[in-house]
């Protein structure tokens, strides 16, 4: 097996082999900002019923908690899975999909919900791909947003919290598929 040692050397840090992360983002702050845009989503959608599309892996915790801080309008979830960062910090630019929607989104109010934008290439993806589908209306809601770096031809409508350039961990984000469990979000202690 690969051995990953990850050690957590207080309550705010965790070395996962030569690299440092500290703590970014508390649970608690991170749960106040979720109900935040769960609150601000219901209304904007109030009359209608849309389907969430979280893009795996990375949005299953942070769409798992939005959708349960939604309660005044009946919403569908659906998937899709793409391949960008591999292994690594830093993206391959390379993009694959790896598994596509099943529902019929034509005419439907379409929200997606993805966990970080870094480059933004995941999300014109996304977005290309799901026009093709004639969409009634279609929304980018993401829990967080690499602002310096995202370089994106259309408006974010969500934004849970700006942030630098850095390479973060937890609440759904993997480093080497480890760590999304974390209830906080925690960043490298160094320049990418
Ligand atoms: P983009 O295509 O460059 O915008 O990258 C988006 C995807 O890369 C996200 O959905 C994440 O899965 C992954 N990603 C980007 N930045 C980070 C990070 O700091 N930590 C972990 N994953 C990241
Ligand atoms: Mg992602």
């Amino acid at each position: 097996m690969d051995e990953k040692q990850s050690v957590h050397l207080s309550t705010n840090m965790i070395r996962i082999e030569q690299d440092e992360f500290r703590e970014f983002i508390g649970e608690a702050q991170i749960q106040k900002r979720v109900r935040e845009l769960g609150t601000e989503i219901e209304q904007d959608y109030l009359g209608s019923h849309p389907i969430f599309i979280g893009i795996l892996n990375g949005s299953f915790v942070f769409l798992s908690d939005l959708i349960r801080a939604i309660e005044a309008i009946d919403l569908e979830v659906d998937f899709y899975k793409l391949s960008s960062y591999g292994n690594e910090k830093i993206s391959s630019g390379q993009i694959r999909l790896l598994k596509s929607i099943d529902a019929n989104i034509e005419n439907r109010d379409v929200l997606v919900v993805e966990d970080i934008v870094d480059s933004g290439l995941s999300l014109h993806y996304i977005r290309k791909e799901i026009l093709k589908h004639n969409p009634k209306s279609l929304r980018f809601c993401t829990l967080l947003l690499k602002e310096e770096v995202a370089n994106l031809e259309f408006e974010l409508d969500y934004v849970g919290f700006r942030i630098p350039k850095q390479f973060v961990i937890g609440y759904g984000l993997d480093y080497k598929q480890l760590k999304r469990n974390l209830k906080s979000i925690y960043s490298l202690n160094q320049e990418l």
